[in-house]
Order: C-alpha cells, then sequence, then structure tokens
C-alpha cells in the first residue's frame, strides 16, 4: 500500500494499482450514467474518493456513506489530505488513463479542487434503514447493495434507495457475481464485502422493478474473465418521475 494514503483494510488496495480492463469498464460507466446534481455513493468502502475521479467534474455535490465508521474514518482522513501530490502519488495511471478518456477532463490539480469543492462531510448510513427522502439526483451502488443476508434485505436496500431518490433520479451500479460461495467468498461475506445474495441478471432486473424502479439498463461486462468472481453486471434503473 502507498505510505501515504490512508488506507485500513487490504480488499481496498486494489485503488493503488493501474485500473484493469474491468475497472476502466466501471470508470466507463459512472461517466456515462452520473450526470449533475447531488450524488451519494452508499457503501463507499475506503474507494470512494478513487471512483469519484471518474464523474466528479460532472457533479455538484457528492455525498460517500458506509456501514463501516471506520471506513468513514478513513475516507474523512483522505480528504483532510486531500492534495494534488498525494492523489498524483496514489492514482498517477488511474489520472493519466482517465485523461485519454475525454477532453475537458480536469488536470490533477483540478481534480483535488473539484473534490474538495463538491464533498459533502462523509458519514455512516446504513441501507436497511431508510436514510433520506427524496434528496439525491443519483445513488452510486458500487459492488454494494448486494452486501445483505438475503433476497428480503437485498429488496428493502433497494427500496431505501429508491426513496432517497428524487422523481427522475437514477440508481448506478455494479455487481460482482461468484459462481460458489468458497472460502474467500465467505470471508468477505463475514466482513461485508460480499452477499449471500447473488444475483443474476434477471433477478437483479425482477428486484429492481419490485422495488419502483423503471428505464432499467443491465449491461454484462465481457473483460472481468474467468475465476470465481468473474462476472460483472454493470445497471441503472430511474425513479419514475
Ligand atoms: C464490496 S464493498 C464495495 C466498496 C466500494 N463501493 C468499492 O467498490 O470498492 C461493499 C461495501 O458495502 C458496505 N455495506 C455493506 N452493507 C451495508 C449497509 N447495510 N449499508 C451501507 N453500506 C453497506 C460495506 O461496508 C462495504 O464498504
Amino acid at each position: 500500500m502507498s505510505a501515504d494514503f490512508p488506507l485500513t483494510h487490504p480488499y481496498f488496495a486494489y485503488i493503488l494499482a493501474p485500473p484493469t480492463p474491468l475497472r476502466r469498464a466501471k470508470f466507463q460507466h459512472l461517466r456515462r450514467y452520473v450526470q449533475g446534481g447531488a450524488v451519494l455513493d452508499l457503501g463507499c468502502g475506503e474507494s470512494g474518493l478513487y471512483w469519484a475521479l471518474g464523474y466528479v467534474s460532472d457533479i455538484d455535490r457528492l455525498h460517500l456513506a458506509d456501514v463501516n465508521p471506520q471506513f468513514v474514518a478513513t475516507i474523512r482522513q483522505q480528504i483532510d489530505l486531500l492534495d494534488p501530490l498525494l492523489l498524483e502519488a496514489a492514482f498517477g495511471a488511474t489520472l493519466a488513463w482517465l485523461g485519454t478518456l475525454a477532453e475537458g477532463l480536469p488536470h490533477t490539480a483540478a481534480f483535488a479542487e473539484r473534490l474538495l469543492d463538491a464533498l459533502a462531510p462523509p458519514t455512516v448510513i446504513d441501507m436497511l434503514r431508510p436514510f433520506a427522502d427524496a434528496a439525491y439526483d443519483t445513488i452510486i451502488s458500487l459492488e454494494a447493495v448486494e452486501c445483505v443476508a438475503d433476497a428480503t434485505a437485498f429488496l428493502t436496500a433497494l427500496r431505501h434507495s429508491y426513496a432517497a431518490l428524487r422523481p427522475g433520479g437514477v440508481l448506478v451500479g455494479d455487481l460482482l457475481r461468484y459462481a460458489e460461495p468458497d472460502a474467500i467468498v465467505q470471508e468477505l461475506i463475514a466482513q461485508g464485502l460480499e452477499g449471500q445474495v447473488n444475483p443474476d441478471a434477471a433477478q437483479l432486473h425482477t428486484a429492481l422493478q419490485v422495488a419502483g424502479f423503471d428505464a432499467i439498463t443491465m449491461a454484462q461486462d465481457h473483460t472481468s474473465g474467468a475465476g470465481n468472481r468473474a462476472t460483472c453486471l454493470f445497471y441503472t434503473a430511474r425513479r419514475p418521475r
């Protein structure tokens, strides 16, 4: 891990490596669907700032939240230390790649400035309890909403996100499916970093519809490759106007 960028859980060390094809696809998903307004990254872990590099130039306000107080404390530390040098040291390769994506993406100093400008104080939120009423234009769920105990809790979490979106607001997420609940997955489930619920595209689509969403999009990533956690589903779903 970088000596300088605060991270406490080894799970999140991936953000310090150059972006893999899967992570590039995730950044592109975020760039495509996170547009403007007030954004909540719910279940941000310790990687919320990293993913925000992909969309912060397009939004007004960013709230990072997680059920785990340790992760929220780490994010606060990251924000306290945030400056262009830290961003360059931690995410140089990612920022260089993002810079090749589109005209108009800010350089590193502007990323730091944009982040500091947009960030609301990070807080603890448990998506299994109601947490906001029509407050956000976008809720981001990067491998997060499925990190719950079962299908009932999954639906509850989706319903609470629905309620927290403004009419017309969009849930933008991705979900990494596992083939087998092997020892690694079981360990992740125990830590709240994976869920017993492991929906396929059809089950995810149905759950989103039952929670009230419409205009659902679903795409399977083809860069994930082989292995137990091989299938990545990208999705979006809208709270009807
Ligand atoms: C697999 S990690 C993903 C973290 C981050 N979004 C990323 O992509 O690196 C799942 C995250 O969801 C959070 N989480 C699990 N259950 C939650 C809940 N009930 N409410 C809010 N966050 C939750 C975990 O603490 C963890 O940070």
